[in-house]
């Protein structure tokens, strides 16, 4: 069993501690915020990743993870350094590789003799690879890429149970020694070089959100020719070249993954002109998604100014509470700049939004939100809000409106409780 170095204590850096512990290794997270370090050691995870809290606990009981600020005490017999920092786009929509660069310096200068094998878990610059040798080179340090696929929500699931391990290395023993970590993990493990591997990770994430981006173009057009987008998307996602994932149409993709590298690579493809087009359009096809939901409401309504609508959805999809990024959110924003009377109602984000000193009026269900409202919109793909009791929704309301921005209610349902359904892509017959 090995000793891992983790550095940065995300989302990403604590899944993997936990996960590597469950696995046998020793893990010593270290993190430049202290206030996030004293949380973890006092076992308070502050996101919601469903099992995390439990499978941390257990590998501290086991005395296999600690949490550190100090670089030196983390490196100390560290035969691994995985680095789990963020990469936040630049306004040009290339990914900042700044603290991938304070961490291996962070690395560099703590080394005090060890040689760890620097592994890179964050998405990086296409180059990190290289990059990070170069930084390390006088200490003669391996560098491999091998980066994560881990969903929000499912990421315990995802780390034990993953499609593929992508292990990217100039040196193979290397990569051998960082797949030998994984053993136990039942996946098939991919070897190739640095930048195939940093490249994957955002071949993948753009091949998801253009997914999500074609799925809304379906929609469009379904409503144009009256056809069902969600039975052309199960029609078509059994075809297994085509595969079921990520074909739901609705407000669009958001979080903090796709929405970023699907600007990575459109800045990618910008630099060296290839395709640009490609992933412009995935782009601005996700955010026509929220303004198409807002001209849709003022369509109905009129100006939206002291309009009062219900938003059910702030977190960027089900089963988490992170509104990074979120349709959800951008759409609030939207309809606040609208001067609209908004209450928001989401299962686990209660945040007050706000903008230019218009406040949403954050409530407790969705029966509150509804009270009154003129328009109720589903932001978020949430199971409960497909099991609304839409009678008495629509009965405490003052209007009718219901813009479904997830597809989760029957069309035919939401008539027949009397409300003015849009649903994407459902203009055509409705389904039972
Ligand atoms: C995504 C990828 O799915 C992970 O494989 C990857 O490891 C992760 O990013 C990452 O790079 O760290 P995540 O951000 O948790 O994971 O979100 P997804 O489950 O992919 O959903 C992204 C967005 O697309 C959400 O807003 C969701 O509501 C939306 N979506 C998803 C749709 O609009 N339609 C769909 O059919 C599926």
């Amino acid at each position: 069993m090995a000793t891992v170095a983790i550095v940065g204590a995300g989302h990403v850096g604590v899944v993997y501690a936990a996960g590597l512990a469950e696995l046998g290794h020793t893990v010593r997270v270290v993190d430049i915020d202290a206030g996030r370090v004293a949380r973890l050691r006092r076992g308070d995870v502050w996101f919601h990743e469903p099992g995390l809290g439990e499978l941390l606990a257990r590998g501290v009981d086991r005395a296999r993870i600690t949490f550190t600020t100090d670089y030196r005490e983390a490196l100390l017999g560290a035969r691994f350094a995985f680095i789990c920092v963020p990469t936040p786009s630049t306004a040009d929509g290339a990914l900042d590789d700044r603290m991938i660069r304070a961490a291996l310096e962070a690395i560099r200068a703590n080394l005090d003799g060890v040689t760890p094998i620097v592994v890179n878990k964050s998405t990086v610059p296409i180059g990190s690879g290289d990059l990070a040798r170069e930084m390390l080179r006088e200490a003669a340090i391996h560098v491999v890429s091998n980066p994560e696929f881990l969903a929000e929500g499912r990421a315990l699931e995802d780390f034990f149970h993953p499609s593929r391990i992508v292990i990217g290395a100039s040196d193979r023993a290397a990569a051998d020694e960082v797949a030998a970590l994984y053993a136990g993990v039942d996946a098939p493990i991919l070897f190739m070089d640095n930048a195939s591997a940093e490249f994957t990770k955002l071949a993948a994430n753009s091949f998801l959100a253009l997914k999500v981006s074609f799925a809304n173009a379906l929609a469009r057009l379904s409503e144009a020719v009256g056809a069902d987008v969600d039975a052309v998307a199960q029609a078509i996602s059994l075809d297994p070249r085509i595969g079921p994932g990520h074909l739901r149409a609705g407000l669009g993709f958001g979080g903090s993954c796709l929405p970023k590298d699907v600007a990575a690579m459109a800045h990618v493809a910008r630099t060296y002109d290839a395709n640009p087009e490609l992933f412009a359009a995935v782009q601005r096809i996700n955010v026509e998604q929220r303004r198409r939901v807002v001209s849709h409401l003022t369509d109905r309504l009129g100006s939206l100014d002291g309009r009062r609508v219900a938003l059910l959805g702030l977190a960027f999809k089900a089963g988490t509470d992170d509104v990074r990024d979120s349709p959800g959110l951008a759409l609030a924003l939207e309809l606040l700049e609208r001067r609209a009377d908004l209450a928001v109602y989401d299962p686990l984000v209660r945040m007050d939004v706000t903008s230019n000193g218009f406040r949403a009026r954050a409530v407790a269900s969705a029966l509150a939100a509804a009270r009154g409202a003129d328009a109720l919109v589903l932001a978020t793909d949430w199971p409960e809000f497909a099991h609304l009791d839409l009678v008495n929704l629509r009965r405490a309301m003052s209007g009718a409106v219901l813009v479904d921005g997830r597809g989760l209610v029957s069309p035919v349902d939401a008539t027949r409780a009397g409300f003015d359904y849009f649903g994407f892509g459902r203009g055509g017959r409705p389904r039972d």
